[in-house]
């Protein structure tokens, strides 16, 4: 089984959580893609959908879901985005696809966050995938040299700009020990819009697809560390 074989595994479990008549948060990434493929037979059955960036967005309107504003939408049941790296608590580094602050916008909203991955995203130590940071344009370099004292290698992402017109920083040769307390840390950088770093709001349930088949952890029946031993690399 291929890395996409994987993805696609875990994004048809994940259809399992949509319930007739829900609006539903979908996320951004190519896992996702494969999750928004599955939509189209249950199109009629789905109220709408807020989507986390606008490539999602366009996708979702290609199949005839209702693409609805996050402002018109007072809450929703379910999330569902992909990862870059997540750990046995479910906290995770997200952000790869450049869609990190409308993720984490929608992620906010949702009552339940449904991570969808492939084997090779789960780790013990968050960081070895560099750590993305949105930045307003002009405090960029700003940024770059608050992470420097942190210990990370800032890498400008110089052919991205987000859907909210700001620029992408990744941060490498992180070892993130405290990912609540990094998060708030980066945070308070002013210029800084959003971190991916999303352990505050960390994923409800892992549907993780894999080699030997696809695994669910539920966060709310194991516990936030029951599961370490388990699935950790
Ligand atoms: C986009 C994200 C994605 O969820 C993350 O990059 C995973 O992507 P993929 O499913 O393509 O591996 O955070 O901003």
């Amino acid at each position: 089984m291929n890395q996409n074989d994987m993805k696609k595994a875990a994004a048809l479990e994940a259809v399992k959580y949509i319930k007739e008549g829900d609006i539903l948060g979908v996320g951004t990434g190519s896992t996702v893609n494969f999750f928004i493929e599955n939509l189209a037979p249950l199109k009629d059955k789905i109220k709408g959908a807020v989507s986390s960036s606008l490539a999602s967005a366009e996708r979702l309107k290609k199949i005839g879901i209702p693409v609805l504003d996050l402002n018109d939408v007072e809450e929703f049941d379910v999330y569902i985005d992909g990862a870059d790296e997540i750990n046995g608590n479910l906290e995770m580094i997200k952000g790869g696809g450049a869609a990190l602050t409308r993720e984490k916008i929608v992620a906010a909203v949702a009552k339940k966050f449904v991570c969808i991955v492939d084997e090779t995203k789960l780790v013990s130590t968050l960081g070895a995938f560099p750590l993305p940071i949105e930045v307003i344009p002009m405090a960029r370099n700003y940024v770059s040299r608050e992470m420097i004292k942190m210990g990370g290698r800032p890498v400008y992402r110089s052919n991205v700009i987000t859907d909210n017109g700001n620029s992408i920083i990744d941060i490498h040769d992180l070892m993130i020990k405290s990912p609540k307390d990094l998060e708030k840390r980066i945070n308070m950088i002013p210029g800084v819009v959003t971190v991916g770093l999303f352990a505050h709001r960390g994923a409800d349930v892992l549907i993780i697809g894999g080699h030997d088949g696809v695994k669910i952890i539920d966060g709310s029946k194991t516990g936030s560390t029951g599961i370490r031993g388990e699935m950790q690399k």
